[in-house]
């Protein structure tokens, strides 16, 4: 009868889980430096996904949260360490015999369990020369990113997050995926709360110290509608416009945030 009621059931980190989540964290983000040099013309989808698997299973020595996942059953079973998301996939792309080529952007997407606590990562990458376009799709969903990562406080909420980064996406001509949000993360993948990347200020779950989720934005440059291929993952426009995303998990501390997957040199 004394236990402190609180409007919502988000399990906030102590000072140990939060250096277990920030352990997590960074074995996610060194799997996106450790992919960076092997992300060029010529090589599948399927061979980065392999090269991904080996560096979590041996020199990492952490487990994959997506080999096998199947989104509480509701899925066949995910193949890869990765996903691998090309052009006009917007997310979940399913590694494959695909080869990457000059010109081509992708988004690789990560997430590994350390200890049992989940980080989850992705960040865009340019094979060869962007074109113009492609550059600025991809400059703009990471700037997004951060804008909307910029918002999180203690007392702020999480429509102040989805606000910021729908206003700057829709004020550079792009449009904001609806049907794939951020998500509360820690020992579980996917928890509570859903982290949507579009919305009005004031609004939803107000943030507290030690509460742990994603940012993923996921950009068009295009019309917003998506749609999922019939293996039952790989998501694409519908309009076969370019999509970008990037993501971080985030931690909310008592005096603002920590990204928990940040790479040397990156914002
Ligand atoms: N990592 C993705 C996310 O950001 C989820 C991928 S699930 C998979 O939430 F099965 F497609 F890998
Ligand atoms: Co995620
Ligand atoms: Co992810």
């Amino acid at each position: 009868m004394h236990a402190v009621t609180r409007p919502h059931s988000i399990p906030l980190k102590s000072a140990e889980e939060r250096e277990a989540m920030r352990r997590a964290g960074q074995a996610a983000a060194a799997v996106l430096v450790m992919l960076e040099p092997h992300v060029k013309a010529g090589v599948t989808t399927g061979e980065l996904d392999a090269i991904a698997r080996d560096f979590v299973l041996g020199p990492l020595g952490c487990r994959s949260a997506t080999i096998g996942y199947t989104a509480g059953g509701s899925r066949a079973p995910f193949p890869g360490a990765i996903c691998a998301s090309v052009n006009h996939v917007v997310c979940h792309g399913v590694p494959g015999p695909k080869q990457l080529k000059d010109g081509d952007i992708v988004n690789i997407d990560v997430t590994v369990i350390r200890d049992g606590w989940h980080g989850d990562t992705s960040r865009m990458f340019f094979v060869g020369q962007p074109s113009v376009l492609a550059r600025r799709l991809v400059e703009t969903t990471h700037a997004a990113m951060l804008r909307g990562i910029a918002q999180v406080r203690p007392g702020a909420r999480l429509g102040d997050i989805g606000h910021a980064i729908q206003s700057y996406a829709e004020a550079a001509g792009y449009s904001v995926v609806r049907e794939y949000c951020g998500h509360g993360i820690g020992r579980g993948f996917h928890e509570d709360p859903q982290v949507l990347h579009f919305g009005r200020p004031n609004t939803g779950l107000e943030l507290e110290p030690g509460m742990c989720f994603t940012v993923e934005p996921m950009l068009n440059a295009g019309r917003a509608a998506v749609r999922e291929l019939p293996d039952g993952w790989t998501v694409i426009t519908k309009d076969r416009s370019l999509s970008a995303q990037w993501e971080h998990t985030v931690l909310v501390t008592e005096t603002g945030h920590e990204i928990l997957t940040l790479r040397n040199g990156e914002a």
